[in-house]
């Protein structure tokens, strides 16, 4: 969620590749009705995300953080698909994509001088970036396709178009969806966004001036399964604002007979981590029947086997073992059962 400019292509996996190891499970990851099937399982699933462990160089790093989740009974890690550079940074610096400008991870900004563009908004339109993403798309999707580890792609992180007519956005994720589906035939295809622009009590993130129309999206015939995030400081709410935002979400999903993945949600204050956050998980998963798959907090914390050094704290994070850990990971896994 720190990015907050448009950063494309997500995976979603259920275990991560060490290096160019692909971990194998027993089947690719589809939809089943409102819910997910993973290894031939149709029920309820958590998760988390990590937009750090793509970048960590040891496998066993990798691989013991992995073993943390798969304890846990976690099955889905959101990790980020892109982090682009602006030079080369060396052989001991992970990046996915090279060009001259660069911010925030890459992303979007990051093609702007490449093709001739200077907002977000001009970005889904332009021919020449999007023809850029695509080549690029084209990568990743090639040496994941037969991956049973990849659970789903993502279009891109949080996309927005401010202002924008909402055909904007939906003809780019159309297009986009259309494309990837072109490419793979067998993974789930999600858009990635917020979760804006739906009935509801009208304040700003149910409002349509991101130029998010959800339900137009989450119909589009390639996309599997519709994504929302929840971040009340930061857009303006209170915290109870959550189970109304989890419910009219649900509401669509079921009336499309499409999975909703509550795919990120945190607060900022250490002391609401569990109380807050716990009330929105079983919210979550008392609609387990009417349209909710499964829920990923922001953010994974750990600590790294190699340095002993602590993950990143951004506020969000929780921590592998620590109080907040028990509350939001193991006790919402023995309630889901
Ligand atoms: C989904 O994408 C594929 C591949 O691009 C395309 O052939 C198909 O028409 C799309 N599905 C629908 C129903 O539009």
């Amino acid at each position: 969620m720190k990015f907050a400019s448009i950063l494309p292509f997500v995976a979603l996996a259920t275990a991560l590749p060490a290096s160019n190891e692909v971990v194998q499970r027993a089947s690719i990851s589809k939809v089943d009705g409102t819910k997910f099937n993973i290894d031939g399982v149709t029920k309820y699933y958590a998760g988390t995300n990590s937009y750090w462990i793509p970048f960590l160089m040891n496998n066993n790093d990798v691989d013991t953080i992995m073993s943390h989740l798969q304890t846990a009974g976690h099955k889905i890690l959101r990790i980020w698909g892109f982090n682009d550079a602006k030079s080369n940074p060396g052989s001991n610096t992970v990046y996915f994509q090279l060009f001259s400008d660069w911010t925030d991870y890459g992303g979007m900004a990051a093609y702007f001088s490449a093709c001739g563009v200077s907002s977000n908004e001009q970005w889904y339109t332009a021919a020449k970036c999007q023809s850029l993403y695509q080549n690029y798309i084209k990568t990743v999707v090639g040496r994941y396709r037969t991956s049973t580890a990849v659970f789903a792609w993502e279009l891109a992180n949080e996309p927005r178009c401010k202002g924008c007519k909402t055909s904007v956005l939906t003809d780019w994720i159309r297009k986009t969806s259309d494309y990837v589906r072109s490419l793979d035939s067998d993974h789930m295809i999600t858009a990635g966004d917020e979760g804006f622009g739906l009935a509801g009590d009208g304040s700003y993130p149910y409002q349509f001036g991101e130029g998010i129309d959800w339900e137009a999206n989450l119909a589009l015939p390639n996309i599997s399964f519709g994504t929302f995030h929840l971040y009340p400081s930061s857009w303006g709410v209170s915290n109870s604002f959550g189970n109304g935002w989890v419910t009219a979400h649900a509401k669509i999903c079921k009336k499309l007979n499409k999975p909703c993945l509550f795919e990120e949600y945190g607060v900022t204050n250490a002391q609401e981590h569990c109380p807050v956050e716990s009330e929105w998980q079983k919210t979550s998963l008392a609609a387990k029947n009417d349209g909710m798959a499964g829920d990923l907090f922001w953010q994974l914390g750990d600590t790294i086997p190699s340095t002993g050094q602590q993950t990143h704290n951004d506020g969000h994070t929780i921590y592998y073992g620590s109080a907040d850990w028990k509350c939001l990971v193991d006790e919402h896994i023995k309630r889901i059962g």
